[in-house]
């Protein structure tokens, strides 16, 4: 595996695999890597010939300076669990690389990022995380880029943007890894305490208590909703949001009639943690 620290480096690298006809899949990340990200790193590996994982903590999708100056870093551990997982290419450029003096564009999708993580991370959350995704495109131009069913808002805003920009690449969205126990994993868990950690268990109890709910019937999503949070309150733990969405437009669904997809945002001491879960009724996706 080779560590690329420009976009120069990127370009002269790829362009014989690609002049070759080689296929390119892409993995962008933060870094910290737990299963999840190898998860995506090896359904590239299985897809394309050539697999670049992107290491770049985002400094602009931060809403809050101390969440960015805690977010953890491991890059020479990263880049042994990648080269492991049979990645071909580690881009982990600085900050100046990406945000040179100067650096005056942003790129913004509308509606979809309006509620939920947009809500309550403000709109600068997915203007960075979508600003800094399509450079990543455009410094690659992969031929499929992988993404997490975790971060269902970004997988969806994603696949907005491509679409709305017509950005030649094709979007996976691989499934959410868990812990045994059922927490998702995340680079921030490393962040909880032992005493925090039991009680982030509360998020993923809460998403079985609603398909439990959905499984013995009950098609009111408020009352799902309802049901799943008193499970949360009683675990010690108050969701920042709960809710019941459509699985495409993240729009709150009334009644559940196929598929619903339940969303939860919690404050886990200091750490802020999400995780959803896609409910198919009758067989449907
Ligand atoms: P990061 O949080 O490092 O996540 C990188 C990718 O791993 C994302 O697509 C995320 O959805 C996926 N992922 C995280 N936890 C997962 C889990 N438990 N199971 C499966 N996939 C998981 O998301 C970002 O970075 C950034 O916003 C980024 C897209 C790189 C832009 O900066």
């Amino acid at each position: 595996m080779r560590t690329l620290r420009t976009v120069a480096e990127v370009r002269a690298a790829l362009r014989g695999p690609r002049r070759a006809g080689r296929t390119i899949g892409l993995v962008p990340t933060m870094g910290s890597f737990h299963a999840g990200h190898l998860s995506l790193m090896q359904r590239a590996r299985e897809q394309c010939d050539e697999v670049v994982v992107s290491l770049f903590v985002n400094p602009t999708q931060f809403d809050q300076a101390a969440d960015l100056s805690r977010y953890p870093r491991n890059e020479a551990t990263d880049a042994l669990l990648a080269s492991d997982a049979g990645v071909d290419y580690l881009f982990a450029p600085d900050v100046a690389e990406i945000y040179p003096a100067g650096f005056a564009t942003t790129v913004t999708v509308a509606g979809i990022t309006e509620t939920l993580e947009g809500e309550h991370r403000g709109r600068g959350h997915f203007d960075g995380v979508v600003t800094v995704v399509t450079k990543l495109f455009n410094i690659v131009q992969a031929d499929i880029a992988y993404f997490g069913q975790k971060d269902a808002q970004q997988a969806r805003v994603i696949e907005r943007l491509v679409r709305d920009l017509d950005i030649p690449v094709r979007i996976e969205i691989c499934p959410t890894i868990r812990e045994p126990d059922g927490l998702a994993l995340s680079s921030r868990n490393a962040q909880l305490s032992p005493d925090e950690r039991t009680r982030a268990l509360a998020i993923s109890r809460a998403l079985q208590a609603a398909e439990a709910a959905v499984a013995a019937g009950e098609r009111d999503a408020e009352e799902v909703a309802r049901t799943a949070r008193a499970l949360m309150t009683s675990d010690g733990v108050e969701p920042e949001y709960l809710e019941l969405v459509s699985t495409d437009t993240l729009a709150p669904v009334r009644m559940i009639d196929d598929s619903v997809l339940v969303v939860i945002a919690a404050q886990i001491g200091a750490t802020r943690l999400i995780d959803n879960q896609i409910m198919a009724i009758n067989g449907a996706t």
